[in-house]
Protein backbone atom coordinates (compact mmCIF):
# COMPACT_ATOMS: atom_id res chain seq x y z
CA UNK A 1 0.00 0.00 0.00
CA UNK A 2 0.86 3.37 -0.97
CA UNK A 3 1.90 5.50 1.84
CA UNK A 4 -0.92 8.62 2.69
CA UNK A 5 0.10 12.00 3.29
CA UNK A 6 -1.72 14.14 5.62
CA UNK A 7 -1.82 17.24 4.34
CA UNK A 8 -4.06 14.53 1.60
CA UNK A 9 -5.36 12.70 4.34
CA UNK A 10 -7.36 16.25 5.39
CA UNK A 11 -8.05 17.49 2.92
CA UNK A 12 -10.16 15.02 1.30
CA UNK A 13 -13.85 15.13 1.90
CA UNK A 14 -14.50 11.14 2.25
CA UNK A 15 -12.96 9.00 5.44
CA UNK A 16 -10.88 6.42 3.60
CA UNK A 17 -11.40 2.74 4.94
CA UNK A 18 -7.74 2.79 5.65
CA UNK A 19 -4.66 4.18 5.24
CA UNK A 20 -1.04 3.78 5.67
CA UNK A 21 0.74 6.86 7.21
CA UNK A 22 4.68 7.29 8.27
CA UNK A 23 5.64 10.27 10.06
CA UNK A 24 7.43 11.59 13.59
CA UNK A 25 5.74 11.73 17.05
CA UNK A 26 5.63 14.66 17.90
CA UNK A 27 3.43 14.07 21.82
CA UNK A 28 2.21 10.48 23.41
CA UNK A 29 0.18 10.49 26.36
CA UNK A 30 -1.28 7.65 27.75
CA UNK A 31 -4.81 6.82 28.97
CA UNK A 32 -6.17 3.54 30.89
CA UNK A 33 -6.00 1.14 27.71
CA UNK A 34 -5.25 3.59 24.98
CA UNK A 35 -2.05 5.63 24.09
CA UNK A 36 -2.77 8.84 21.63
CA UNK A 37 -0.22 9.83 19.48
CA UNK A 38 0.42 13.00 17.65
CA UNK A 39 2.35 12.05 14.27
CA UNK A 40 3.30 14.50 11.70
CA UNK A 41 5.01 13.63 8.38
CA UNK A 42 6.21 17.33 7.37
CA UNK A 43 3.51 17.28 4.39
CA UNK A 44 1.40 20.46 6.06
CA UNK A 45 1.17 21.83 9.70
CA UNK A 46 -1.28 19.82 10.88
CA UNK A 47 -0.57 16.46 13.04
CA UNK A 48 -2.64 13.46 13.25
CA UNK A 49 -3.55 11.93 16.20
CA UNK A 50 -3.47 7.97 16.32
CA UNK A 51 -5.32 5.83 18.64
CA UNK A 52 -3.45 2.46 20.08
CA UNK A 53 -4.76 0.11 21.90
CA UNK A 54 -3.49 -2.03 24.72
CA UNK A 55 -4.65 -5.15 22.05
CA UNK A 56 -1.82 -4.40 19.70
CA UNK A 57 0.66 -6.93 20.08
CA UNK A 58 3.81 -4.57 20.40
CA UNK A 59 1.92 -2.36 23.20
CA UNK A 60 4.72 -1.73 25.81
CA UNK A 61 7.04 -0.83 22.66
CA UNK A 62 4.31 1.90 21.69
CA UNK A 63 4.25 2.90 25.04
CA UNK A 64 8.22 3.84 24.63
CA UNK A 65 7.95 6.01 21.64
CA UNK A 66 9.16 8.86 22.42
CA UNK A 67 8.97 12.49 20.95
CA UNK A 68 10.89 12.57 17.57
CA UNK A 69 10.32 8.81 17.16
CA UNK A 70 9.72 7.68 13.52
CA UNK A 71 6.70 5.21 13.29
CA UNK A 72 4.52 3.75 10.12
CA UNK A 73 0.63 3.53 11.04
CA UNK A 74 -1.35 1.05 9.22
CA UNK A 75 -5.29 2.34 10.46
CA UNK A 76 -8.85 3.66 9.33
CA UNK A 77 -10.14 6.99 9.48
CA UNK A 78 -12.69 8.23 11.73
CA UNK A 79 -14.53 11.57 12.92
CA UNK A 80 -12.98 12.16 15.89
CA UNK A 81 -14.51 13.36 19.16
CA UNK A 82 -11.41 15.39 19.74
CA UNK A 83 -11.54 19.18 19.82
CA UNK A 84 -9.75 20.73 16.83
CA UNK A 85 -9.66 17.98 14.38
CA UNK A 86 -11.74 16.29 11.91
CA UNK A 87 -10.51 12.68 12.18
CA UNK A 88 -8.60 10.42 13.90
CA UNK A 89 -6.81 7.65 12.94
CA UNK A 90 -7.47 3.75 15.10
CA UNK A 91 -4.39 1.71 14.72
CA UNK A 92 -4.13 -1.07 13.61
CA UNK A 93 -0.56 -1.87 13.33
CA UNK A 94 2.01 0.09 14.49
CA UNK A 95 5.28 -0.41 13.38
CA UNK A 96 8.34 1.17 14.88
CA UNK A 97 10.96 2.37 12.60
CA UNK A 98 13.09 4.47 15.39
CA UNK A 99 13.15 5.55 18.65
CA UNK A 100 14.90 8.95 19.06
CA UNK A 101 17.16 9.29 22.16
CA UNK A 102 15.47 10.94 25.23
CA UNK A 103 17.68 13.79 24.83
CA UNK A 104 15.96 14.99 21.68
CA UNK A 105 16.04 18.67 21.92
CA UNK A 106 13.34 20.08 20.31
CA UNK A 107 10.64 18.86 22.76
CA UNK A 108 7.43 20.31 23.50
CA UNK A 109 8.43 23.67 24.61
CA UNK A 110 8.79 26.99 22.19
CA UNK A 111 12.46 28.01 21.59
CA UNK A 112 14.12 30.83 20.24
CA UNK A 113 15.15 31.90 16.87
CA UNK A 114 18.70 31.84 18.15
CA UNK A 115 18.87 29.01 19.83
CA UNK A 116 17.02 27.01 16.75
CA UNK A 117 19.72 28.78 14.75
CA UNK A 118 22.32 26.77 16.70
CA UNK A 119 20.24 23.71 15.78
CA UNK A 120 19.60 24.39 11.75
CA UNK A 121 19.47 21.08 11.38
CA UNK A 122 16.58 20.12 13.65
CA UNK A 123 14.60 23.21 13.21
CA UNK A 124 12.74 22.21 10.12
CA UNK A 125 10.85 19.96 12.17
CA UNK A 126 9.49 22.69 14.04
CA UNK A 127 5.48 23.81 13.75
CA UNK A 128 7.10 27.72 12.12
CA UNK A 129 10.22 26.05 10.45
CA UNK A 130 8.50 23.63 8.52
CA UNK A 131 5.59 26.16 7.54
CA UNK A 132 8.65 28.67 6.38
CA UNK A 133 10.19 26.25 3.89
CA UNK A 134 7.47 24.71 2.29
CA UNK A 135 6.50 28.60 1.62
CA UNK A 136 9.39 28.76 0.38
CA UNK A 137 9.26 26.13 -1.89
CA UNK A 138 5.55 27.22 -2.98
CA UNK A 139 7.15 30.16 -3.80
CA UNK A 140 9.57 29.13 -5.98
CA UNK A 141 6.92 27.12 -8.33
CA UNK A 142 5.01 30.65 -8.43
CA UNK A 143 7.66 32.13 -9.04
CA UNK A 144 8.38 29.79 -12.02
CA UNK A 145 4.58 30.12 -13.05
CA UNK A 146 4.67 33.60 -13.48
CA UNK A 147 7.27 33.61 -15.91
CA UNK A 148 6.43 30.43 -17.81
CA UNK A 149 2.85 31.88 -18.08
CA UNK A 150 3.79 35.07 -19.52
CA UNK A 151 6.61 33.18 -22.08
CA UNK A 152 9.85 34.05 -20.36
CA UNK A 153 12.52 31.47 -20.82
CA UNK A 154 14.42 30.33 -18.04
CA UNK A 155 18.24 30.64 -18.56
CA UNK A 156 20.64 29.27 -16.53
CA UNK A 157 23.54 31.81 -16.01
CA UNK A 158 26.88 30.44 -14.85
CA UNK A 159 27.35 30.62 -11.23
CA UNK A 160 31.27 30.63 -11.75
CA UNK A 161 32.47 33.81 -14.00
CA UNK A 162 34.93 36.27 -14.70
CA UNK A 163 33.36 39.54 -14.21
CA UNK A 164 31.68 41.04 -11.32
CA UNK A 165 28.46 42.42 -12.84
CA UNK A 166 27.52 44.98 -10.17
CA UNK A 167 31.09 46.11 -9.59
CA UNK A 168 30.83 46.34 -6.22
CA UNK A 169 34.20 44.21 -5.54
CA UNK A 170 32.43 42.22 -3.23
CA UNK A 171 33.17 38.82 -4.33
CA UNK A 172 34.08 35.40 -3.23
CA UNK A 173 37.01 34.19 -5.48
CA UNK A 174 37.29 30.63 -6.84
CA UNK A 175 41.09 29.56 -6.95
CA UNK A 176 42.54 25.88 -7.07
CA UNK A 177 45.91 27.35 -6.44
CA UNK A 178 47.76 26.49 -3.32
CA UNK A 179 47.45 29.30 -0.60
CA UNK A 180 50.44 28.47 1.28
CA UNK A 181 52.79 28.61 -1.31
CA UNK A 182 51.38 30.10 -5.03
CA UNK A 183 53.11 30.73 -8.15
CA UNK A 184 54.21 33.93 -8.49
CA UNK A 185 55.32 36.56 -11.38
CA UNK A 186 57.02 39.71 -10.21
CA UNK A 187 56.34 39.41 -6.40
CA UNK A 188 52.71 39.08 -7.70
CA UNK A 189 50.25 35.40 -7.75
CA UNK A 190 50.48 34.55 -10.87
CA UNK A 191 46.75 33.30 -11.88
CA UNK A 192 47.68 32.04 -15.23
CA UNK A 193 48.39 28.86 -13.42
CA UNK A 194 45.21 28.75 -11.64
CA UNK A 195 42.26 26.22 -13.26
CA UNK A 196 41.01 28.53 -15.52
CA UNK A 197 44.57 30.84 -16.56
CA UNK A 198 42.58 33.68 -15.17
CA UNK A 199 40.92 34.70 -11.90
CA UNK A 200 37.23 33.39 -11.00
CA UNK A 201 34.60 34.48 -8.54
CA UNK A 202 31.06 33.26 -7.86
CA UNK A 203 28.71 35.00 -9.66
CA UNK A 204 26.93 38.03 -7.63
CA UNK A 205 24.08 38.15 -10.26
CA UNK A 206 23.45 36.47 -13.90
CA UNK A 207 22.39 39.56 -15.33
CA UNK A 208 24.92 40.49 -17.83
CA UNK A 209 24.98 36.42 -18.91
CA UNK A 210 21.42 37.05 -18.89
CA UNK A 211 20.98 40.40 -20.93
CA UNK A 212 22.86 38.01 -23.65
CA UNK A 213 19.90 35.56 -23.83
CA UNK A 214 16.89 38.34 -23.52
CA UNK A 215 18.84 39.70 -27.10
CA UNK A 216 18.00 36.27 -28.76
CA UNK A 217 15.09 34.86 -26.96
CA UNK A 218 13.02 38.28 -26.01
CA UNK A 219 12.13 37.68 -22.56
CA UNK A 220 13.87 36.02 -20.31
CA UNK A 221 14.71 35.43 -16.42
CA UNK A 222 17.37 33.40 -14.47
CA UNK A 223 17.18 31.61 -11.00
CA UNK A 224 19.64 30.43 -9.02
CA UNK A 225 22.10 30.78 -5.87
CA UNK A 226 24.12 34.59 -5.43
CA UNK A 227 27.20 35.28 -3.22
CA UNK A 228 28.24 38.31 -2.33
CA UNK A 229 31.11 39.11 0.20
CA UNK A 230 29.99 42.35 1.51
CA UNK A 231 30.49 42.45 5.51
CA UNK A 232 27.58 43.56 6.35
CA UNK A 233 26.05 42.23 9.68
CA UNK A 234 21.99 43.12 9.34
CA UNK A 235 19.40 41.34 9.29
CA UNK A 236 18.82 41.68 5.49
CA UNK A 237 22.14 40.34 4.17
CA UNK A 238 23.19 36.73 3.85
CA UNK A 239 26.63 36.06 1.50
CA UNK A 240 24.54 33.00 -0.34
CA UNK A 241 20.98 34.09 -1.09
CA UNK A 242 18.74 33.10 -3.85
CA UNK A 243 17.59 36.10 -6.72
CA UNK A 244 15.46 35.58 -9.94
CA UNK A 245 16.50 37.89 -12.21
CA UNK A 246 14.18 38.64 -15.65
CA UNK A 247 15.71 40.51 -18.53
CA UNK A 248 13.08 42.06 -20.93
CA UNK A 249 14.02 42.81 -24.68
CA UNK A 250 12.03 46.10 -25.82
CA UNK A 251 11.34 47.61 -22.78
CA UNK A 252 12.00 50.42 -21.05
CA UNK A 253 11.88 51.39 -16.97
CA UNK A 254 7.93 52.10 -16.90
CA UNK A 255 7.77 48.94 -18.38
CA UNK A 256 9.87 47.47 -16.13
CA UNK A 257 8.37 48.87 -13.20
CA UNK A 258 5.11 47.45 -13.81
CA UNK A 259 6.29 43.83 -14.04
CA UNK A 260 8.40 44.62 -10.92
CA UNK A 261 4.75 45.49 -9.21
CA UNK A 262 2.78 42.75 -11.02
CA UNK A 263 5.21 39.90 -10.18
CA UNK A 264 5.09 41.17 -6.37
CA UNK A 265 1.34 41.05 -6.04
CA UNK A 266 1.15 37.54 -8.50
CA UNK A 267 3.28 36.55 -5.90
CA UNK A 268 1.73 37.59 -2.51
CA UNK A 269 -1.57 36.34 -3.81
CA UNK A 270 -0.50 33.35 -4.72
CA UNK A 271 0.69 32.35 -0.73
CA UNK A 272 -2.56 33.64 0.39
CA UNK A 273 -4.84 31.56 -2.29
CA UNK A 274 -2.39 28.31 -1.90
CA UNK A 275 -0.48 28.63 1.82
CA UNK A 276 -3.90 29.48 3.92
CA UNK A 277 -3.06 27.36 6.59
CA UNK A 278 0.87 27.94 6.73
CA UNK A 279 0.38 31.42 6.51
CA UNK A 280 -2.26 31.87 9.21
CA UNK A 281 0.37 30.32 11.65
CA UNK A 282 2.66 33.55 10.60
CA UNK A 283 -0.35 36.00 11.40
CA UNK A 284 -0.66 34.34 15.12
CA UNK A 285 2.43 34.13 16.14
CA UNK A 286 4.86 35.91 14.02
CA UNK A 287 3.42 39.03 12.91
CA UNK A 288 -0.48 40.00 13.89
CA UNK A 289 -0.69 43.13 11.35
CA UNK A 290 0.87 39.93 8.49
CA UNK A 291 -2.15 39.97 6.46
CA UNK A 292 -3.16 43.41 6.69
CA UNK A 293 0.19 44.20 5.20
CA UNK A 294 -0.41 41.74 2.57
CA UNK A 295 -3.58 42.42 1.74
CA UNK A 296 -2.08 46.08 0.98
CA UNK A 297 0.07 45.08 -1.26
CA UNK A 298 -2.47 42.77 -3.25
CA UNK A 299 -4.37 45.81 -3.66
CA UNK A 300 -2.66 49.17 -3.85
CA UNK A 301 -1.44 50.77 -6.53
CA UNK A 302 2.70 50.90 -5.81
CA UNK A 303 3.71 54.49 -5.56
CA UNK A 304 6.22 55.82 -7.69
CA UNK A 305 8.60 58.23 -6.95
CA UNK A 306 11.53 59.74 -8.09
CA UNK A 307 14.48 59.53 -6.22
CA UNK A 308 14.81 63.49 -6.03
CA UNK A 309 11.51 63.84 -4.82
CA UNK A 310 12.17 61.18 -2.14
CA UNK A 311 15.48 62.96 -0.72
CA UNK A 312 12.79 66.05 -0.43
CA UNK A 313 10.50 63.68 1.82
CA UNK A 314 13.26 62.52 4.10
CA UNK A 315 14.56 66.04 4.39
CA UNK A 316 11.19 67.12 5.36
CA UNK A 317 10.18 64.37 7.64
CA UNK A 318 12.08 66.07 10.68
CA UNK A 319 13.23 62.54 11.51
CA UNK A 320 17.02 62.13 13.05
CA UNK A 321 18.44 59.24 10.41
CA UNK A 322 21.60 57.96 11.43
CA UNK A 323 22.76 58.49 7.40
CA UNK A 324 22.76 61.90 6.48
CA UNK A 325 20.05 62.28 3.41
CA UNK A 326 21.31 64.75 0.33
CA UNK A 327 21.30 64.16 -3.20
CA UNK A 328 23.79 61.32 -4.28
CA UNK A 329 23.25 59.45 -0.92
CA UNK A 330 22.99 56.03 -1.19
CA UNK A 331 19.14 55.25 0.64
CA UNK A 332 19.77 53.50 3.77
CA UNK A 333 17.11 50.69 5.26
CA UNK A 334 16.05 53.13 7.62
CA UNK A 335 14.94 55.62 4.52
CA UNK A 336 13.73 53.03 3.06
CA UNK A 337 11.68 51.79 5.82
CA UNK A 338 10.66 55.27 6.84
CA UNK A 339 9.22 55.92 3.24
CA UNK A 340 7.02 52.14 3.04
CA UNK A 341 6.43 51.85 6.82
CA UNK A 342 5.78 55.36 8.16
CA UNK A 343 4.97 57.85 5.04
CA UNK A 344 3.42 55.64 2.59
CA UNK A 345 2.53 52.72 5.13
CA UNK A 346 2.73 50.85 1.37
CA UNK A 347 5.12 49.63 -1.18
CA UNK A 348 7.13 52.52 -3.00
CA UNK A 349 8.79 52.24 -6.14
CA UNK A 350 11.97 54.78 -6.05
CA UNK A 351 13.30 55.54 -9.54
CA UNK A 352 15.91 57.84 -10.87
CA UNK A 353 18.60 57.16 -9.17
CA UNK A 354 21.87 59.51 -9.40
CA UNK A 355 24.53 57.90 -11.38
CA UNK A 356 27.37 57.72 -9.02
CA UNK A 357 25.38 55.27 -6.52
CA UNK A 358 24.26 52.98 -9.39
CA UNK A 359 26.79 50.05 -11.85
CA UNK A 360 27.85 51.10 -14.98
CA UNK A 361 25.12 49.42 -16.68
CA UNK A 362 22.27 51.39 -16.31
CA UNK A 363 20.82 53.80 -18.56
CA UNK A 364 22.12 57.03 -18.45
CA UNK A 365 19.35 59.93 -18.70
CA UNK A 366 18.76 62.96 -20.47
CA UNK A 367 19.97 65.34 -17.33
CA UNK A 368 23.28 62.86 -17.55
CA UNK A 369 22.91 62.98 -13.66
CA UNK A 370 20.44 60.31 -13.05
CA UNK A 371 20.29 57.00 -14.53
CA UNK A 372 16.84 54.95 -15.40
CA UNK A 373 17.04 52.76 -11.99
CA UNK A 374 14.55 51.44 -9.72
CA UNK A 375 14.06 49.90 -6.51
CA UNK A 376 11.10 48.50 -5.15
CA UNK A 377 11.12 48.91 -0.89
CA UNK A 378 8.15 47.40 1.24
CA UNK A 379 7.22 47.72 4.52
CA UNK A 380 9.26 45.86 6.80
CA UNK A 381 11.80 44.88 4.59
CA UNK A 382 13.22 47.89 2.72
CA UNK A 383 14.70 47.20 -0.87
CA UNK A 384 13.53 43.61 -2.15
CA UNK A 385 13.76 44.84 -5.79
CA UNK A 386 16.41 46.06 -7.33
CA UNK A 387 16.50 46.73 -11.53
CA UNK A 388 17.27 49.48 -14.91
CA UNK A 389 16.97 50.02 -17.83
CA UNK A 390 19.95 48.61 -19.54
CA UNK A 391 22.26 51.25 -21.30
CA UNK A 392 21.71 50.15 -24.88
CA UNK A 393 24.13 52.89 -26.50
CA UNK A 394 27.14 51.44 -27.53
CA UNK A 395 29.36 54.78 -27.00
CA UNK A 396 27.60 55.68 -23.96
CA UNK A 397 28.10 52.43 -22.54
CA UNK A 398 31.79 52.26 -23.01
CA UNK A 399 32.09 55.88 -21.53
CA UNK A 400 30.31 54.68 -18.58
CA UNK A 401 32.62 51.74 -18.34
CA UNK A 402 36.07 53.75 -18.01
CA UNK A 403 34.54 56.30 -15.55
CA UNK A 404 33.29 53.60 -13.51
CA UNK A 405 36.88 51.84 -13.72
CA UNK A 406 34.80 48.29 -15.29
CA UNK A 407 37.38 46.54 -18.06
CA UNK A 408 36.26 46.58 -21.45
CA UNK A 409 38.72 43.96 -22.86
CA UNK A 410 36.90 41.88 -20.15
CA UNK A 411 33.44 43.01 -21.05
CA UNK A 412 34.57 42.32 -24.75
CA UNK A 413 31.29 39.89 -25.41
CA UNK A 414 29.04 42.33 -23.47
CA UNK A 415 29.86 45.24 -25.49
CA UNK A 416 29.44 43.12 -28.64
CA UNK A 417 25.93 42.85 -28.06
CA UNK A 418 25.43 46.68 -27.99
CA UNK A 419 27.04 46.24 -31.95
CA UNK A 420 25.02 43.66 -33.45
CA UNK A 421 20.93 44.63 -33.14
CA UNK A 422 21.17 46.56 -29.79
CA UNK A 423 17.66 47.60 -28.43
CA UNK A 424 16.02 49.37 -25.25
CA UNK A 425 16.03 46.39 -22.55
CA UNK A 426 15.29 46.15 -18.97
CA UNK A 427 15.29 44.28 -15.95
CA UNK A 428 14.98 43.61 -12.32
CA UNK A 429 16.78 41.26 -9.32
CA UNK A 430 14.46 39.71 -6.70
CA UNK A 431 15.77 38.38 -3.74
CA UNK A 432 14.21 35.04 -3.11
CA UNK A 433 14.96 35.65 1.04
CA UNK A 434 13.49 38.95 1.06
CA UNK A 435 10.36 37.54 -0.30
CA UNK A 436 10.21 34.85 2.09
CA UNK A 437 10.77 37.26 4.97
CA UNK A 438 7.68 39.52 3.63
CA UNK A 439 5.28 37.46 3.42
CA UNK A 440 5.86 35.57 7.04
CA UNK A 441 6.87 38.62 8.86
CA UNK A 442 9.97 36.87 9.52
CA UNK A 443 12.10 39.63 10.52
CA UNK A 444 15.65 37.49 10.36
CA UNK A 445 17.01 36.55 6.79
CA UNK A 446 18.89 33.67 8.78
CA UNK A 447 15.86 32.10 9.42
CA UNK A 448 14.26 31.64 5.96
CA UNK A 449 17.58 30.22 4.75
CA UNK A 450 17.89 25.94 4.95
CA UNK A 451 21.17 27.04 6.00
CA UNK A 452 22.36 30.42 6.37
CA UNK A 453 25.77 31.96 5.32
CA UNK A 454 27.14 34.96 6.82
CA UNK A 455 30.12 36.86 7.83
CA UNK A 456 32.12 34.31 10.31
CA UNK A 457 29.87 31.30 10.30
CA UNK A 458 29.45 28.56 7.37
CA UNK A 459 28.51 26.13 10.51
CA UNK A 460 26.48 22.92 8.25
O1 LIG B 1 19.94 45.44 -6.12
P1 LIG B 1 20.78 44.25 -6.50
O2 LIG B 1 22.19 44.24 -6.09
O3 LIG B 1 20.61 44.13 -8.08
C1 LIG B 1 21.26 43.28 -8.91
O4 LIG B 1 22.02 42.40 -8.57
C2 LIG B 1 20.89 43.45 -10.35
N1 LIG B 1 21.91 42.78 -11.17
C3 LIG B 1 19.51 42.89 -10.58
C4 LIG B 1 19.06 43.04 -12.00
O5 LIG B 1 18.76 44.14 -12.41
N2 LIG B 1 19.00 41.97 -12.76
O6 LIG B 1 20.09 42.92 -5.92
C5 LIG B 1 18.75 42.59 -6.26
C6 LIG B 1 17.99 42.10 -5.03
C7 LIG B 1 17.88 43.11 -3.91
O7 LIG B 1 16.82 44.01 -4.13
C8 LIG B 1 17.63 42.21 -2.72
O8 LIG B 1 16.29 41.79 -2.66
C9 LIG B 1 18.49 41.01 -3.05
O9 LIG B 1 18.68 41.00 -4.45
N3 LIG B 1 19.80 41.06 -2.37
C10 LIG B 1 20.13 40.34 -1.29
N4 LIG B 1 19.42 39.48 -0.55
C11 LIG B 1 20.02 38.90 0.51
N5 LIG B 1 21.30 39.14 0.86
C12 LIG B 1 22.07 40.01 0.16
N6 LIG B 1 23.33 40.21 0.51
C13 LIG B 1 21.48 40.66 -0.97
N7 LIG B 1 21.92 41.55 -1.89
C14 LIG B 1 20.90 41.77 -2.73
MG1 LIG C 1 20.08 47.13 -4.98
Amino acid sequence: MKRNKIKTILSSEAARPSVLLKGWVRTRRDAKTFSFIEINDGSCLNNIQVIADDQLENYEQIKKLSTGSAVSVTGTMHDSPGKGQQWEIHAIKIEIIHIAQDDYPLQKKRHTDEFLRTISHLRPRTNKYGAAFRLRSRLCFAIHQFFQDRGFTYVHTPILTGSDCEGAGELFQVTTLDMDNPPRTDGKTDYQHDFFGKTANLTVSGQLEGEMFALALGDIYTFGPTFRAENSHTSRHASEFWMVEPEMAFCDLAEDMDYAEEFIKFLVDFVMTHCASDLALFAKFVDKNLMKTLETIVSKNFIRLPYSEAISILNQSGKNFSYDVFFGADLQTEHERFLSEEHFKQPVIIYDYPKTIKPFYMRINDDDQTVAAMDVIVPRIGEIIGGSQREERLDLLETRMDETGVSRQDHWWYLDSRRYGSVPHSGFGLGLERMVMLVTGITNIRDVIPFPRTPGSIEF
